[in-house]
């Protein structure tokens, strides 16, 4: 078979050599956990104001766009990962649907999501807790409090909390499942707490004019794309990190059921709390005096005059948005695990320790790619490249679906999308739309990167590849 062609099969995808397995010690409630940790972030708490600066009051419209968009592909992605339980997530069904070639380049795409999502939201905690010191009194250097584009040397509070989280994963899986579901509701009872304060003074006049940009991405006369989908495009930041649970399939006790729960219930959890502190945000403050804030919650709790609450608020972000973290690193580490396992990138990084039951190698080699970028790079940059690396992984997923349905209709399948040919293409049109939506600047990074990793892959994935040499024997 052609070497672009060639396809793992889907009956051997739980077959791995000894020594190269993950121990199985997940079941839904850390799924959805694991979920919700991953999807509750930097954008609600943050990228919340970007969009309003974007879309107005219709930032609402963004919210429910990047969120219909996310669960077609959810459900996509349900579909797919109980299908195929194997660690890896759209690289993997795509190796095994689409074959070698594709699965690079989408695990190329992956390593783009979840490295600059663990970047991004290092560099947003980062600003939390230097905020948040300076409230209490202690400044910390601003030459170790961001990197060279905003005047510093070098982001060190982004750089440690990815060594500290890395060092939670090294301790076991389980153990760091645990611990991500304590934060989580911390993260989720300070949504609630704004919710609970600022509804009250919900007032329908500040929502007039409601969509004073447009729906349609177009040229602003400050340089600036605006619209719905403009900050739709930003916004999808906010739901994606359900995929980050399909990364854990070979590690979950039951996969068929709890797989599809977790993915399908965090997404629809997730969605429906946007919604909420969202209409909460545009109605009880005009948008246009928290747009610009890097912590739009808590500057919308002091002007309403309640900073107790502003304070739980960012501390709550400080808390738990390493949970965030843990989630895409956990994803990262494992996405390089299995192109290792594959053969595509070099072996050393997929050998599992026997004490820990998690690979070591690639959880220290992921630390450094990510901390190296998170000492130096810019959050609304890497937020808005992250997301294109996403999209592709999404569409990649949904076309999966709809090859199999067509290839095998009459495979078994432990979850079956509803209406598949209607959920399917809105999710592939969806985020062919949402990507189309992006700055030019970023879409141009991310045909880079992937022209990068074209190289790559001749240079090394496709001569190393182990499903080749197997082909070739
Ligand atoms: N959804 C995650 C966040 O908002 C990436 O931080």
């Amino acid at each position: 078979m052609q070497t672009w062609l060639r396809r793992k099969s889907i009956d051997r995808v739980t077959d791995h050599e000894e020594g190269r397995q993950l121990k199985r010690t997940l079941s839904w409630p850390h799924l959805i956990a694991l979920g919700i940790g991953a999807i509750v972030g930097t954008g609600i708490y943050t990228l919340i104001g970007v969009g309003a600066n974007l879309a107005g009051p219709a930032v609402l419209l963004s919210f429910a766009v990047a969120g219909l968009v996310c669960a077609c592909a959810a459900l996509a992605y349900a579909e797919m990962a109980t299908m195929m339980p194997a660690a890896g997530s759209a690289y993997t069904y795509s190796y095994i649907v689409l074959g070698e070639s594709i699965a690079w380049i989408v695990g190329w795409s992956l390593i783009l999501e979840y490295s600059l999502v663990v970047s991004a939201v290092a560099v947003g905690w980062s600003g939390s807790v230097v905020e948040f010191l300076a409230g209490i009194g202690v400044q910390i250097p601003a030459a170790l409090a961001g990197g060279p584009h905003a005047g510093g040397i070098v982001n060190l509070p982004a750089v440690l909390i990815v060594f500290v989280v890395a060092g939670v994963l090294m301790v076991g899986t389980r153990e760091s499942a645990t611990l991500n579901a304590a934060l989580v509701a911390v993260k989720i009872i300070a949504l609630g707490v704004f919710v609970a304060i600022a509804l009250p003074h919900f007032d329908a006049a500040k929502l007039d004019p409601f969509m004073p940009f447009g729906f349609v991405k177009s040229m602003g006369a400050d340089g600036i794309e605006r619209g719905v989908m403009a900050a739709a495009a930003i916004i999808f930041f906010a739901f994606y990190g359900f995929d980050a649970i399909s990364t854990a399939a070979e590690e979950t006790k039951n996969p068929e059921r709890d797989l599809s729960i977790g993915i399908i219930g965090s997404m629809v959890g997730c969605t429906i709390i946007y919604m909420v502190v969202a209409l909460t945000a545009v109605g009880a403050l005009s948008y246009t005096l928290f747009a610009q804030s890097p912590a739009p919650l808590a500057l919308i709790m002091r002007e309403l005059g309640q900073g107790t609450a502003a304070g739980i608020v960012s501390g709550a972000a400080v808390v738990a948005l390493p949970t965030v973290l843990l989630a895409f690193f956990y994803g990262q580490s494992r996405i390089f695990f299995v192109m290792s396992r594959d053969g595509l990138l070099p072996r050393g990084l997929s050998k599992v320790s026997p004490r820990t039951g998690t690979p070591i190698k690639t959880t220290l080699f992921t630390a450094v790619l990510v901390a190296a970028l998170a000492g130096v790079a810019r959050l609304d940059e890497i937020a808005a490249l992250a997301n294109a690396g996403t999209l592709a992984a999404f569409i990649a997923v949904s076309v999966c679906l709809l090859v199999l349905r067509k290839r095998e209709p009459n495979r078994k399948r432990l979850f079956r999308t509803p209406l598949a040919w209607v959920v399917g293409p809105i999710a592939i049109f969806g985020c062919l739309y949402l990507f189309w939506s992006l700055p030019q600047r970023t879409q141009l990074w991310f045909l880079v990167w992937n022209g990068l990793g074209v190289i790559a892959y001749l240079a090394y994935g496709r001569r190393n590849s182990l499903l080749g040499r197997a082909q070739d024997a």
